[in-house]
This record gives C-alpha cells, structure tokens and sequence, in this order.
C-alpha cells in the first residue's frame, strides 16, 4: 500500500500521509491541508475525523469488538475488577498484586471530601439533578489544591488523579443522601471501592447495614463495561477542554456535563423514563416503535442505536444476560425487563431498524439492574459517569503526555452575511 494518498484540487495533485494504527484501521492524515491548499475538511459531528492517535481502547464497531489496553471487554467484565481496570487504563498494564494493593489503598485512603462541601449541598433544591451537583462539586475540589492544578506537572498530576477517583463516588452517594433527607453516611475504609459506594449510598446511622457481595459484583461488572470507550462526546470533551490547559477537575466537570445529554450518558435515564411510560400505558411496544419510525414525532427509541457500533454494542450484550442471572438471583421480577426484551425483539426484526443497523447500546439494559440494586433513577447518569472516570483519566494524561500540546481548535465554513453597513436603529424596518 502506498504512504501516501493523492488529492486533485484546481489542478494541482497533493500528496497526504497514511497512518495506519495497531489494528490495521487507516486514515488520511490532513493536519497540512490548509496551510498547503488554503482547504479545510467539513465533517460536523466528526463521524470521518480522527481526532488523536490513542493506545488505550480499541473498538470495532462493524464486528462489536472492545477491548482496554488490548483485553477484551467480555474478559474485564467476568474475571476484573472496576478498581484493577482502573489501574489498567491510567498504566497501560494489570497490576501485580503489590501495585494493586497500593492503589486501592490511595483510593481508600482519599475518600473523603472537605468537610465545608457538606455545606455546599444544602445550597440545591431537592429537585436538583444529581448530574448538576456532581458536575460543581467536582468542580468546586479544584478550590482545595490549588497547589496541584498544574496539568504539565506529573507529579501534581499522580496526587490528584486517586483523590478525584476516590471522591466522585463519595460526593455521588451524598447527592442521593441529600436528596432523600437523610444524612450522609461516612465512607468506612474497610470496604473496598465497590462495597463503599453502596455502603454510603444506603446504610443509615441508626442501624447496621450488611454490603450484599453479589450487588458488590454486579456493580464492580457494570462499572467495568462503562470505563472507556475512545473517543466518544463526553471523552473528547475532557480532552478538548484540557487541551487549554484548564487544570483536570475542570476537564472532568466539562466530560460530567458533557455526559449528562440524552443522547450520550443521559440515555440511560431515559430508557428506564421509556419503558415505565409503556409499562404505565399497557405494555404495548409497537406503539413506541411505531413513533420511533415517524421522523415527526421527534421520539427516538432509546438505549438504540450508535454512532460506532453498526452491531449490537458488545457491552449490551454482557448486561443483557446479566440483567436474567442477577434478578434470578436477587428473587426479583421486573415487568420492565419483559418489556425492554420485547421492544428490543420488535425493533429487531423491523426493517427500520435492521436497515439502519440499529441495534440495543449500553445504556438500554443498564437501567434494569441500577433500579434491582435500588438505584434511583436519576441517579443512572451519575452511575455511568463513575464508571467513565478512570477513561477520562487515562485520556486526559494521555492528551498532555503524547498531544503535540496544541489546543484543540476546529475550524468552520462560514456560510453568513458578507460585510454589511452598520444601520442606525431609525432606519431598521
Ligand atoms: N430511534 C429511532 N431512529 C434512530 C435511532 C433511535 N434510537 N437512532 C438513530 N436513528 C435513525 C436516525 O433517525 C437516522 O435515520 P435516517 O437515516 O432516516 O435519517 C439514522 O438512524 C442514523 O441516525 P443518526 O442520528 O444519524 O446517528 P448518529 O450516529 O448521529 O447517532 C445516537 C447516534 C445519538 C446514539 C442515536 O442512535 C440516538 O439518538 N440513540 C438514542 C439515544 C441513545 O441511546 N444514546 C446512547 C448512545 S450510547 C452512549 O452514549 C453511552
């Protein structure tokens, strides 16, 4: 294969560089474009564009492969853990069990939040999204290192990496504890990460509270399948904002944001919205189906579809068959996973969506087991961005160790008025 792609523009041929990545993926590199024909490339929603080179995920969305440094998501899912995948996207390798031990002790050890936040959460309205306190408080943890906020520095970086890991997940159990009226449960260093998120979130002061090791394992798979996944909306976000060199709680409250979209991360509240709404309404699926085809009634069927897979999203398919094993085993039957088996079977076999390649994503499953652990559901959105963290982490560093340090800067067509002649107001019709 040549190295080199030609281009014909007004009569002159330009030649563009080849890139070809570990798996064999090509692309045109054009970053001399403009500067050597005065063109730009046009591709709104970056559905052509690579935006950086990555060693982190791989995915194959024509075949419904993912993988994280190279392991196969279906593997992490059964045999990881969330804190050891973790480790495993921020250091490119496992851990051996020393390493491991030293991370979880640094997560264990950086779980609290500066008392004076407790303050912070009386300022919302119990109606406050939880995405929206998430987003500040996160933002807000910059205000207590301002010592460390130099994103050039590794070694301010490495002191703060553990502390946003560790936190995020105390600062989303306190959301919800605040929402609800009770008080905040304290984290217990005993318990490792998994078993103290769901300890805070639902122990009470006034009785003891036993952690259910199989909510401990779903919840340690489920945020697992969530931890990365290139360079999606919420990735390219954290990476264009610490592209400015804004300091890394910044980038992280701007990938939170960027996530809480229903169309992104959002998606996932969305569904379980979705499903109750035809639950409530009889159970019917082709009703929704019937709207998710009309382009006029705006409604679109959540938990489907996606901009990389055009099979089904390898992840769905971990939590699918989860999703029977864990309510089996937790005694429980949900009307609602009967009717999102339905809806998914219906969508499947209508041209719509067969023609579209439209098939069930991460977020169309991952509800039903949130709501059989007792999560809430405007909590859902929260759950995946603590999953998401330790990618944008891993994104973030690998931006300022491997970028070329350029701030992310896109360019656009401009298709406005041309210069026009400043009209005093009594002239204006
Ligand atoms: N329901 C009905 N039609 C759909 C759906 C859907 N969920 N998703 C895509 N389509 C249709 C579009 O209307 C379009 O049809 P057309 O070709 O006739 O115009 C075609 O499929 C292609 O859709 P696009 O919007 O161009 O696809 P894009 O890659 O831009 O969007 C997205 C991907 C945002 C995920 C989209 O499929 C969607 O909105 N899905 C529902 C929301 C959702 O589940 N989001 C979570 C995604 S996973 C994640 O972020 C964690």
């Amino acid at each position: 294969m040549s190295d080199f792609a030609e281009l014909k523009l007004e009569g002159k041929t330009y030649q563009l560089p080849i890139v070809v990545g570990s798996e064999n993926e090509k692309a045109i590199d054009i970053r001399k474009l403009r500067a050597e024909t005065n063109y730009v490339t046009l591709d709104s929603g970056y559905g052509n564009t690579g935006a950086c080179k990555s060693e982190i995920t791989f995915i194959d969305g024509e075949k419904g492969i993912l993988r994280y440094r190279g392991y196969p998501i279906e593997q992490l899912a059964e045999k990881s853990t969330f804190v050891e995948t973790a480790y495993l996207l921020m250091n490119s390798k496992l851990p051996n069990q020393v390493e491991l031990n030293d991370f979880r002790e640094m997560l264990t050890r950086h779980s609290l939040i500066h008392e004076d936040m407790l303050h912070f959460y009386d300022g919302y309205p119990s109606t406050a999204h939880p995405m929206a306190i998430l987003s500040s408080m996160v933002c807000s943890l910059s205000s207590y290192y301002p010592e460390w906020l130099d994103p050039h520095d590794n070694a301010q970086v490495a002191q703060l990496m553990p502390r946003v890991l560790s936190k995020i997940r105390t600062i989303a159990a306190y959301s919800y504890k605040k929402s609800i009226g009770q008080p905040v449960i304290y984290p217990k260093n005993s318990l490792d990460y998994c078993a103290n998120f769901l300890y805070m979130m639902f122990a009470v002061p006034s009785e003891p509270y036993e952690v259910d090791e199989e909510m401990v394992k779903t919840l340690n798979m489920l945020l697992i399948l969530h931890a990365d996944h290139e360079q999606n909306c919420s990735t390219s976000t954290v990476r264009m904002v610490g592209s400015s060199d804004a300091n890394l709680f910044a980038s992280i409250a701007a990938g939170i944001l960027a996530l809480w979209g229903p169309k992104h991360g959002g998606a996932n509240q969305e569904v379980m919205e979705m499903l109750e709404e035809i639950n409530r309404n009889g159970g019917d699926v082709k009703k929704a189906i019937a709207m998710a085809k009309d382009k006029n009634s705006g409604f679109r069927l959540m938990g489907f579809g996606h901009r990389v897979y055009k099979n089904y999203d390898p992840r769905a398919k971990v939590i699918k068959k989860a999703c029977d094993q864990i309510l089996a085993k937790m005694n429980r039957k949900d009307p609602l996973l009967e009717i999102a088996k339905r809806l998914e079977e219906a969508a499947l076999s209508d041209p719509y969506f067969v023609d579209r390649k439209l098939y069930p994503n991460v977020d169309f499953y991952s509800g039903v087991i949130y709501r059989a652990m007792g999560i809430p559901t405007p909590m859902f959105t929260v759950m995946f961005a603590l999953g998401r963290l330790p990618g944008w982490l891993a994104q973030w560093m690998e931006m300022h160790r491997d970028g070329e340090g350029r701030i992310d800067r896109p360019r656009q067509i401009y298709t406005g008025e041309s210069e026009r002649i400043y009209v005093p107001m009594n002239q204006r019709t």
